[in-house]
């Protein structure tokens, strides 16, 4: 066949002799397109009977016995998503055309068992996102207890539609029970080192959701800005943000964001770190940081939040009373990470204030004192709270239900895990998984082998882990690179929390991590390659 083409250009011929050179290759890529289920499903069964989809006649419909029907919009919303991922623009080619040819499988039917599906409600920690699948003769059945494990399934669902050398859509037969080894599958974006669009945002959802994150850990406010838009504190991002009108959140671009996140079963989790972390914070309000003194006099910087100052903790309360409201889900990130004792020590009030408390020379004592006020804030607004580790490695007296994150000491946690868990309070781990350190190679593959679970501790402490997080930190991340540099990266992480613990097969992992990618490519997420290979549709640019 090659030497039939000796008079196309040479480009071709080449490309032709290399397909023929490396045939086997080749082979093994069209296989991929059959079995590139990501991440890995806990029970599945394929056999090598294969249906058509019909563009023009398929339909994704509610079950006669659901208790979810048209008026759920959140399932209407993911049906048409879905639909249009699998056949995109086939459905009006087909539809022009005369006849459509017989579909084997005309619809699939989604069935939500439980009284109350949550078509209005937001998902939660606690939220059962399991689901079955059969796909049979003439139809299929998808059945969950609510919407969210719908969502999952539709999610599996489009994965299993393949396209033949034809271009059409086939299925085969298929059983599917599944459900998340964790609760809490997190990917953390900053938006305060550079202000990420809207538009970045909900596309990083998008692809969120193709790979069963359930987690947005929304790392709004830092140091370098302030781009939250407060009611309470217009001041906050007016003189915070990097520009006070371009680069902000409004109330009602949070809204969309939370709202857009609900619609694919994604919490959102805003972080708003203290006492550290806070130098956007003073621009707007007075008195907040603590001054920092050279000798005996203010040098003219500042440090973190002021903690002996009752105005800083009025402050607190009214800005938590307004984020407990802004943001619906259970938990809040309160940070506390990083807290440089330099300047407290430099200023001469605080020193007095910490021989008045009896705190000695130990400011981590002091760093106990204001969050464990901060603590009291938030618990009056009757959320729950995450914090970064060193707010447990100091000591701070915290709620039994407090999740505590895990990031430090890269590669090694186990020990962190361990101590974490020992004293009986949640963990989530992100120590190998800050995905905005890049190496080059398929760094993924670390990525994929990190465990959260694995740490020597009882079976009691392994229960407490309830998840993890990729990191993407925003110092070298805009709107530019952020997409590629985080997926299919993160999809590392995405499988490790969701399918079960024995799947660690990276040979295995690699075929079906190069064949989702390209479906994220396809869907219109530039997610970069793992390496050499092609994508049957190709990336085309903005
Ligand atoms: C799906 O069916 C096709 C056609 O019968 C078969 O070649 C392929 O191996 C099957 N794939 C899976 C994953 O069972
Ligand atoms: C701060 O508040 C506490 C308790 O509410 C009070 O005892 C104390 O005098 C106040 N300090 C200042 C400086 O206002
Ligand atoms: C668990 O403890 C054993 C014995 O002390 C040690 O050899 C092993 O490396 C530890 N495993 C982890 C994951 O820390």
């Amino acid at each position: 066949m090659l030497c039939l083409l000796k008079f196309t250009p040479l480009f071709l011929v080449v490309a032709v002799c290399h397909g023929w050179l490396f045939g086997d290759l080749f082979e093994k890529q069209k296989e991929l397109d059959e079995i590139s289920l990501w991440p890995l499903p806990q029970k599945y069964q394929s056999s090598a009977v294969a249906f058509k989809l019909s563009a023009a006649s398929f339909q994704i419909v509610h079950a006669k016995q659901s208790t979810a029907g048209p008026s759920c919009s959140l399932l209407e919303n993911a049906f048409r998503r879905y639909f249009e991922y699998m056949f995109g623009e086939l459905k009006r080619q087909e539809k022009s055309r005369k006849k459509a040819f017989d579909s084997d499988l005309s619809e699939l039917q989604v069935w939500i068992t439980s009284a109350d599906p949550e078509c209005d409600g937001y998902p939660s920690l606690r939220t059962d996102e399991s689901y079955s699948l059969s796909v049979d003769e003439t139809s299929a059945v998808l059945k969950a207890a609510n919407v969210w494990g719908a969502l999952r399934g539709l999610e599996t669902f489009s994965q299993l539609v393949y396209e033949d050398d034809y271009g059409v859509r086939n299925i085969n037969k298929t059983d599917i029970s599944d459900f998340p080894r964790f609760a809490h599958r997190g990917i953390l974006l900053d938006s305060s080192r550079h202000f990420l669009p809207l538009k970045v945002i909900l596309a990083n959802l998008e692809a969120m959701a193709m790979n069963k994150f359930n987690v947005f850990h929304w790392h709004i406010v830092d140091d370098p800005s302030f781009p939250f838009m407060s009611r309470t504190f217009p001041e906050l991002s007016q003189k915070g943000a990097y520009h006070p009108f371009t680069h902000v959140y409004t109330p009602s671009d949070v809204k969309m964001v939370i709202e857009f996140a609900r619609m694919r079963g994604i919490r959102v989790v805003a972080e708003f770190d203290t006492p550290g972390h806070t130098q956007s914070w003073g621009n707007g309000i007075k008195d907040l940081l603590t001054p920092c003194y050279s000798g005996s006099s203010p040098s003219g910087s500042f440090g973190p939040v002021n903690p002996i100052l009752n105005s800083s903790y009025e402050f607190m309360a009214q800005l938590f009373k307004e984020i407990s409201t802004v943001f619906p889900d259970a938990y809040i990130h309160l940070g506390g990470d990083e807290v440089d004792f330099s300047c407290w020590k430099s200023n001469p009030d605080i020193q007095k204030f910490m021989n008045q408390q009896g705190f000695g020379t130990d400011y981590s004592k002091l760093e106990s004192f204001y969050i464990q006020r901060l603590l009291d804030i938030v618990a009056a607004t009757k959320k729950g709270y995450m914090v970064w580790q060193e707010v447990f490695d100091n000591g701070v007296k915290l709620k039994a239900d407090t999740q505590i994150h895990v990031w430090k000491g890269r590669p090694q946690y186990q020990d962190e895990m361990a101590k974490v868990t020992a004293a009986g309070f949640s963990a989530l781990l992100s120590t190998p998984w800050y995905l905005n350190r890049v190496s080059y190679g398929q760094d993924w593959v670390d990525i994929y082998k990190a465990d959260p679970q694995n740490f020597n501790g009882t079976d009691a402490q392994k229960k407490l882990v309830i998840g993890g997080e990729a990191c993407l930190w925003g110092e070298y991340v805009d709107a530019t690179n952020l997409t590629p540099r985080l997926w299919p990266r993160a999809s590392a992480v995405a499988e490790r929390l969701w399918s079960d613990a024995s799947v660690t097969d990276v040979g295995n992992a690699y075929t079906r991590l190069a064949q989702h990618r390209c479906r994220m490519v396809r869907r219109g997420i530039p997610a970069e390659p793992l390496f050499v290979g092609h994508c049957r549709h190709e990336y085309k640019g903005l």
